[in-house]
C-alpha cells in the first residue's frame, strides 16, 4: 500500500476511509469491516457525530486481533466552535473520548472559520470570531501544543486555499503536514497542489466519488454527478475498473491521499482494490482534461457581508 512521509517525518497512508456522512447504526461495521480488508488508515472528524461508532469499529478490530492501534492511521478534525486557543484541547479531547483513542495521528484544523461557541446558529456576522479577533495561526499554534502533550502526531488543516496557507506559514512556527481538500477531475485545485508540493504540504482529496450522497440541502439543483459522467464510465472500462475505482487510483496518481466514504462492505473492498493499481499514463491524462469545472461542497451559508469569510477570497 503506497504511503507518504509527511513533513515531520510521520508516515501516512495514502488511501483511507471516509466516514463524513456516514451514518449512525452503518459506520461500526463499516469501520471493522475497513479494516478486515486492509485498510489501515481512517479519516474521521467531530462534527460528523459519529466518532464514537468509528470507534467502536476500530476497537472490535483491535479486539478481534486485525490490527493494533500502531497498525492503524487515524486522522480527526477539530470543530469550528472550538478555535479560541484555551478551547483546542478540549475540543480534541472530545473526540479522542468518543473514539476510544489516547492518540490521533493526525489532526486537522476542519475550516478556517472561526464559530462562538456559544451561538447555536452561525448566520450573522455576531455569530463568528473575525481573522483579525482570533487569526488561524492563534488556533493552529494551540494544535502543536497537542503533539508536545502526546494527543496527536501530526497537525494539519482543511479547506485552506493558498492565501490562508501563506498566512498560517508566516505567522506559525510549524508548517502544517496536511491540507485536506475536496480534490476529484471537477476540481482538481491543480495551484493549490503545486503550491503544497512545493511548501512540503501533503493534500487529502475529500469527495474524491464527487460525494453524490450530501443532504439536498447541500446540493445545487442541478450538479453534474461525477460517478455518472459518461467519460469517466468509458475511460474505466478500458482501464478494466469500476468508475470509483478510476477516480481513486487517479487521486493516488496524484500523489495525494484519497479516502473514499463507503458503507457498503462490496464497495469497501473493491474501492481498496483501486488503491493498488497503477493507471496508465492515457487515463490520467483523459481525466486531467475532462473539461468539467464543478466544486460540490460550498459554505456559502457561512459568507456572510460583514464577516471576514467572504465567498470570492475564501477558496483562493
Ligand atoms: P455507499 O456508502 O453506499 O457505498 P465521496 O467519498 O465522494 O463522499 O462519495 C461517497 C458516495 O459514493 C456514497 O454515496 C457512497 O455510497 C458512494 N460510493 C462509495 N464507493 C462507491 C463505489 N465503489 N461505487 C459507487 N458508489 C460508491
Amino acid at each position: 500500500m503506497k504511503a507518504y512521509t509527511l513533513n515531520d517525518g510521520n508516515v501516512m497512508p495514502a488511501f483511507g476511509l471516509g466516514t463524513w456522512k456516514s451514518p449512525k447504526g452503518e459506520v461500526r461495521a463499516a469501520v471493522k469491516e475497513a479494516l478486515r480488508v486492509g485498510y489501515r488508515h481512517i479519516d474521521a472528524a467531530w462534527i460528523y457525530q459519529n466518532e464514537q461508532e468509528v470507534g467502536q469499529g476500530i476497537g472490535e478490530a483491535m479486539q478481534d486481533g486485525v490490527v493494533t492501534r500502531e497498525d492503524i492511521f487515524v486522522t480527526s478534525k477539530l470543530w469550528n466552535a472550538f478555535h479560541e486557543p484555551d478551547k483546542v484541547e478540549k475540543g480534541c479531547q472530545e473526540t479522542l473520548a468518543a473514539l476510544g483513542l489516547d492518540y490521533l495521528d493526525l489532526y486537522l484544523m476542519h475550516w478556517p472559520i472561526a464559530f462562538r461557541p456559544d451561538r447555536e446558529q452561525h448566520n450573522s456576522p455576531e455569530d463568528f470570531f473575525s481573522l483579525e479577533e482570533l487569526p488561524l495561526s492563534k488556533t493552529f499554534d494551540a494544535m502543536v501544543k497537542l503533539r508536545e502533550k502526546g494527543l496527536v502526531k501530526s497537525m494539519g488543516v482543511s479547506n485552506c486555499g493558498i492565501s490562508n496557507l501563506k498566512k498560517l506559514i508566516a505567522d506559525c512556527e510549524v508548517v502544517p503536514a496536511m491540507n485536506q481538500v475536496e480534490l476529484h477531475p471537477y476540481n482538481p485545485q491543480n495551484e493549490l497542489l503545486e503550491y503544497c508540493s512545493g511548501q512540503g504540504i501533503r493534500l487529502t482529496a475529500y469527495s474524491p466519488l464527487g460525494s453524490g450522497d450530501r443532504p439536498d440541502s447541500m446540493k445545487a439543483k442541478s450538479e453534474p454527478p461525477l460517478l455518472e459522467n459518461e467519460e469517466v464510465g468509458a475511460i474505466a472500462s478500458k482501464e478494466n475498473l469500476s468508475p470509483a475505482q478510476l477516480l481513486i487510483a487517479w487521486g493516488l496518481s496524484r500523489d495525494t491521499v484519497v479516502i473514499p466514504k463507503s458503507t457498503n462492505a462490496g464497495r469497501i473492498a473493491e474501492n481498496f482494490a483501486a488503491a493498488s493499481h497503477a493507471l496508465s499514463a492515457e487515463a490520467k491524462a483523459a481525466l486531467d482534461n475532462i473539461g468539467i469545472h464543478y466544486r460540490y461542497v460550498t459554505v456559502d451559508s457561512w459568507f456572510i457581508p460583514g464577516v471576514t469569510y467572504e465567498g470570492k477570497d475564501f477558496w483562493s
